[in-house]
Parts: structure tokens; sequence; C-alpha cells
């Protein structure tokens, strides 16, 4: 059983973003799993940044999308993107130098903003830019 499995109650019905925030469940279960496993500092690390740039572009996606189409909660949204992607830097920062290990005290709070995100936030936008054709 993945760490944080896909379920439809994530989906935001379009399907380019849903295949996004699906890459970045896989990536999370990824990282879980070299956790798990023991991997070398230097696997987990490489996953971690991985995440870190994907969210960064996956959000610059998002922001494009809600600017484009004029979506009232961008302002709003785009705060809280910037201080997630903030605080997942953080934890990169501190695992690579080295501050911090990878626990499940990481794992829950990666799997919580994720989850958290996704339906309270990235749920707003779902009409708006679905009426304006994003698919
Ligand atoms: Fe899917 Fe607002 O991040």
């Amino acid at each position: 059983m993945a760490f944080i499995p896909w379920d439809e109650k994530y989906s935001v019905k379009i399907k380019s973003i849903d295949d996004q925030h699906k890459k970045l469940f896989g990536m999370v279960n990824e990282l879980h799993d070299s956790m798990l496993h023991g991997k070398s500092k230097e696997v987990m690390g490489k996953v971690l940044a991985e995440l870190v740039n994907y969210t960064a572009s996956h959000f610059a996606i998002e922001e494009d999308y809600m600017k484009k189409y004029a979506f009232s909660g961008y302002d709003a949204h785009k705060k809280e993107h910037d201080d997630l992607a903030k605080q997942a830097t953080d934890v990169l920062n501190n695992f690579t130098s080295g501050k911090t290990v990878l626990s499940m005290a990481v794992m829950d709070f990666l799997k919580d903003w994720l989850y958290k995100h996704i339906l309270k936030t990235d749920l707003l936008y779902v009409e708006h830019l679905i009426a304006k054709g994003v698919k």
C-alpha cells in the first residue's frame, strides 16, 4: 500500500492538473520508500530535490492558469504556494545540510500539505477554470 494512495476525491476534474498531482503523490511515495528501505542520503536527497523542483513547476502552471483566466482567488492561492514552496525548500536544505534526517515527521508534513492544499485550496479554482475550458 502506497504511503499516500491517489483517490478520486483529490481530483480537480482537470486532467492536466490531476496528472501533475498524481506525479507529486508518486514522488512523495518514492521518497517514503527510499526512507523505509534505508537508501543513501544521496538517493533520498535526489528524490527530495526532484519533488521540490516539480512542486515549483506545478505551482507555476496553476498560477499561469489562474492569472490567464482572471481567477479572483489568485492572490490568496499564490501566497499559499509561496509559503509551501518555502517550507519544502527548508525541508530540502535542512536535509542536505544534515540539520535534520528524513523521518516520518517529515513525511507526514509533506503528506499533510499535499492533501490539505489540494482539498482546501486547489478545489476552489475548479469551477472557474473548467468554465474557461481548461482541460
Ligand atoms: Fe496543485 Fe495549488 O497546487
